[in-house]
């Protein structure tokens, strides 16, 4: 399914900015990963890299399928003044255009509900995760607070919004995704939910 770029942009600055920061701490509190290679995949207009690439040395590559979305995230990129560390690619989680054990950290937020074939694409993150390598990568909203003022302003926009977001981050899914991972030969794993949302943590050994 095909997002529309200009009308999420303008609800990921309207009403999802606040949460990007806050998980982006959070992500470097799981992993304890701040330097190195990390790939934000279905990066949109790259908030949550550009969020995480602020606090940390992360060289950050802001990766989506969609040009329109990348054409956004250059433009972010620009205004953030890290353009020496920020780098975008086009291409699709099905097969990243990057070689093996090349990635540190990937993050991935609010993009996997999209992906046509998730075993797949588990593999093939798994395949350029580096030795020592992790992942975060699922949906969610940093944290209660922050999640009811979000579900408030959505449901203005959308009275289906919250059913939306129970397929795709409910409690049901965990085992869905669980299975997934399984299925791409994937033993490391984690799948960490609450009601902010649920997140799957892959580690490579080193
Ligand atoms: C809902 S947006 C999330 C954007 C951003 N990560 C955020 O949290 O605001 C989902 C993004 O995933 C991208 N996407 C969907 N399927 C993809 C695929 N197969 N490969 C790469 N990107 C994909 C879309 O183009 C879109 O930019």
């Amino acid at each position: 399914m095909e997002i529309n770029a200009v009308e999420f942009d303008k609800i990921a600055r309207e009403v999802f900015a606040p949460i990007y920061p806050v998980i982006a701490e959070q992500i470097i509190a799981r992993t304890g990963i701040k330097s190195g290679c990390c790939l934000d995949i279905g990066c949109g207009g790259g908030y949550l890299g550009l969020a995480l690439a602020r606090i940390t040395e992360l060289e950050m590559i802001l990766f989506d399928e969609s040009p329109e979305m990348l054409d956004l995230a250059r433009g972010y990129i620009h205004d953030s003044g890290l353009e020496a560390r920020v780098k975008t690619l086009q291409g699709d989680v099905h097969a990243i255009p990057l070689a093996d054990g090349s990635v540190n950290l990937t993050i991935s937020r609010g993009s996997l509900f999209f992906w046509e074939d998730q075993a797949r694409a588990f593999r093939e993150i798994y395949r350029v995760l580096a030795p020592g390598g992790m992942t975060c990568i699922g949906g969610g909203f940093g944290n209660k607070e922050l999640l009811k003022q979000v579900e408030k302003e959505m449901l203005l926009r959308d009275p289906d919004w919250n059913n939306l977001r129970q397929q795709r981050v409910g409690k049901s899914k965990a085992a869905d995704y669980k299975a997934k991972l399984e299925q791409a030969g994937i033993n490391d794993f984690e799948i960490n939910q609450d009601e902010t949302g649920l997140w799957i943590m892959i580690r490579r050994s080193a």
